[in-house]
């Protein structure tokens, strides 16, 4: 029951904000003219998005996409589905996919190679977290904000069965009562 849950606070609000400060610099400096499609994984990453695009002042794009990935708890499921897709035509804008957490990496790499095939003129990823402890596909996160234990977290939009998504900070579970 997640009142019997207990949390430790791994990163603070102001933690988070910083490192948002930098990754939104460095999109900047790298997609200023190039007016590119910002392409969000739900539901995990609308925070992350909300305050990093409010820190991107030039011309750009947001589409969602809503894949399967975990089923309710902790584990993946192994098997990923794309539930929503975008609704716009990528084929040759600049994509920059904006995820809140790279676990296994199946994910991103499911969504990459999705991507892929409709042939956008350039494909990034930006994460706010990496967990590199429990990595099963490797993948090349162009920005990266926050690299994290092994232990699994919640907060600033991440959940546990749907719970926490509303903390500001981002907290490990650290004993499941
Ligand atoms: C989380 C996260 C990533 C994925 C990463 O989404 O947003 O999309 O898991 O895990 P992986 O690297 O092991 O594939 P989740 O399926 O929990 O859905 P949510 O964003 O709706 O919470």
């Amino acid at each position: 029951m997640s009142s019997e849950v207990k949390l430790s606070v791994l990163f603070t609000a102001e933690e988070i904000a910083v490192v948002v400060e930098r990754l939104a610099a460095e999109i900047r400096r790298d997609y200023l003219d190039k007016n590119p499609v910002l392409i969000t994984v739900l539901k995990g990453s609308f925070v992350f998005l909300a305050d990093l695009v409010r820190q991107l002042d030039f011309p750009l794009e947001i589409e969602f996409a809503q894949l399967s990935s975990y089923g309710h708890g902790k584990e993946s499921a192994g098997k990923i589905k794309v539930v929503q897709d975008i609704q716009c035509d990528i084929k040759g804008r600049h994509v920059l996919v904006v995820e809140d957490i790279i676990d296994t990496g199946l994910t991103a790499a499911f969504f990459l190679k999705h991507l892929k095939e409709k042939q956008p003129a350039s494909l990034k990823l930006c994460s706010l977290t990496d967990k590199p402890s429990r990595t099963q596909v490797k993948i090349n996160i162009d920005y990266l904000g926050l690299t994290v234990p092994d232990k699994f977290i919640v907060g600033y939009g991440i959940d546990w069965d749907e719970k926490f998504r509303y903390l500001p900070d981002i907290r490990a579970i650290e004993d499941e009562g």
